[in-house]
C-alpha cells in the first residue's frame, strides 16, 4: 500500500473452497485485497492474493479469517475452507502486481498505483490508490459505477457524506471535485487506509474520516451521500438516510446486483427517494435517488 514501505517479502493468501462456496469466499476477499487470483484445484477452487508483510496485512489476515469463519456458520459448510497464509519473497510477487495494476480511466478519473507513471491527460482527475489495500482500487464493477456519476452530482464547495468508504475512493474522488466530504467505515483499518490514502492524495484537509456505523459518526445534512456497501446495509440505510440529505440532494446507491436491487429502490421510493438515474455494470447495479426539495446551490465542478 502506498503507506507501507515497499516490502521485501510478501504474504500469499489462499483459500480452497468447494466451486460452490467460492463466489461467497471470493467476495469476502475482494472487500480486503481486491486484486486476487483464481485457479482450479482438484476439485476445488483456490483463491490467492498477496499481501506486503506488514501489521496492517495481518490485521487484514485475521479480519479474512473471522469472515470466512462466519459464512461457514451461515451454512456453506466446510466447502468454505481454511484461510491459509505464508510468507514468500517479495521480488516475483511485486513485479507480477506492478505488471498487473496499470493507470486506468473511469469517466473523468484517472486511477493510478503510487509506482505507476503516466502520460498527462488533460482534463483527467487523478487517484492515486494502492491495489495491493482494502477494497476501492476503482477496479470493482461497483466502485467505477459511483465514479462514472460523481462528476455530474458533485459540485465546488459541496458536503458530501461517503458512508462505507473502504480505500477512502470516493471520498478522493469528491474532494477533488471540490467538495467537503465526511468518510465513514465501520472497519477500523478501512478508515486508517481511507486517511493515508487522503494523505497521499492530499486532500486530508477536505476529507474527514470517522470510524462508525452508517450515519453515526455524521452530523448535519449533505448534498450527496455515497454508498457503496450491500443492499442489506443499503435496506438499513433507507428510513435513516432522508435525516442526512440537504432538500434536492443525492443518494448514489451501489453495491447491488440484478436480484436485489428491486428491493433497495422500492424501499427507498417507499421513503420519498425518487430514482433520477439507474446505472448497470455486468451483474452490478446501482442508481441515483433524489430527495425531494430545491437542488443544491452549491457552483458546478471545474
Ligand atoms: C464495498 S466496500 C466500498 C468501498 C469504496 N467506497 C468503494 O466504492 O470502492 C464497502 C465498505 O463498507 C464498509 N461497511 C459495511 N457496512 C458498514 C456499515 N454498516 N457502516 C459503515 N461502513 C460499513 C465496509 O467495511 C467496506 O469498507
Amino acid at each position: 500500500m502506498n503507506l507501507r514501505k515497499a516490502s521485501s517479502s510478501w504474504l500469499e493468501v489462499s483459500v480452497v473452497t468447494s466451486p460452490e462456496a467460492a463466489e461467497a469466499a471470493a467476495a469476502q476477499l475482494v472487500e480486503l485485497v481486491p486484486g486476487w487470483a483464481e485457479e482450479r484445484v482438484d476439485g476445488g477452487v483456490r483463491l490467492v492474493a498477496w499481501l506486503p508483510c506488514d501489521p496492517v496485512s495481518r490485521r487484514c489476515v485475521e479480519t479474512l479469517r473471522r469472515r470466512i469463519r462466519q459464512l461457514a456458520a451461515w451454512g456453506l459448510g466446510p466447502g468454505v475452507g481454511q484461510v491459509r497464509v505464508r510468507t514468500v519473497p517479495g521480488q516475483p510477487w511485486e513485479t507480477a502486481w506492478r505488471r498487473h495494476f496499470r493507470p486506468f480511466r473511469v469517466g473523468r478519473f484517472l486511477v493510478r498505483p503510487p509506482w505507476a507513471r503516466h502520460r498527462r491527460d488533460a482534463g483527467a482527475v487523478v487517484l492515486v490508490l494502492n491495489p495491493g489495500m482494502a477494497f476501492g482500487t476503482g477496479l470493482h464493477e461497483s466502485t467505477r459505477l459511483c465514479l462514472r456519476v460523481l462528476p455530474e452530482l458533485v459540485r465546488r464547495g459541496a458536503r458530501v457524506f461517503d458512508v462505507g468508504t473502504g480505500s477512502g475512493i470516493l471520498a478522493i474522488a469528491a474532494a477533488k471535485l471540490g467538495a467537503r466530504v465526511v468518510a465513514v467505515d465501520c472497519d477500523r483499518l478501512a478508515c486508517e487506509i481511507a486517511r493515508a490514502n487522503a494523505r497521499a492524495n492530499r486532500v486530508s484537509d477536505r476529507v474527514a474520516v470517522r470510524c462508525g456505523d452508517l450515519f453515526g459518526p455524521v452530523r448535519g445534512r449533505a448534498d450527496v451521500v455515497l454508498m457503496n456497501i450491500t443492499a442489506e446495509v443499503l435496506l438499513r440505510a433507507v428510513p435513516l438516510v432522508g435525516r442526512y440529505l440537504r432538500p434536492g440532494g443525492a443518494w448514489v446507491v451501489s453495491g447491488m446486483v440484478a436480484g436485489n436491487a428491486g428491493s433497495v429502490l422500492e424501499a427507498a421510493g417507499a421513503h420519498g427517494l425518487r430514482v433520477e438515474r439507474r446505472l448497470r455494470d455486468g451483474e452490478w447495479r446501482a442508481a441515483v435517488l433524489r430527495a425531494a426539495g430545491g437542488r443544491s446551490r452549491a457552483a458546478p465542478a471545474g
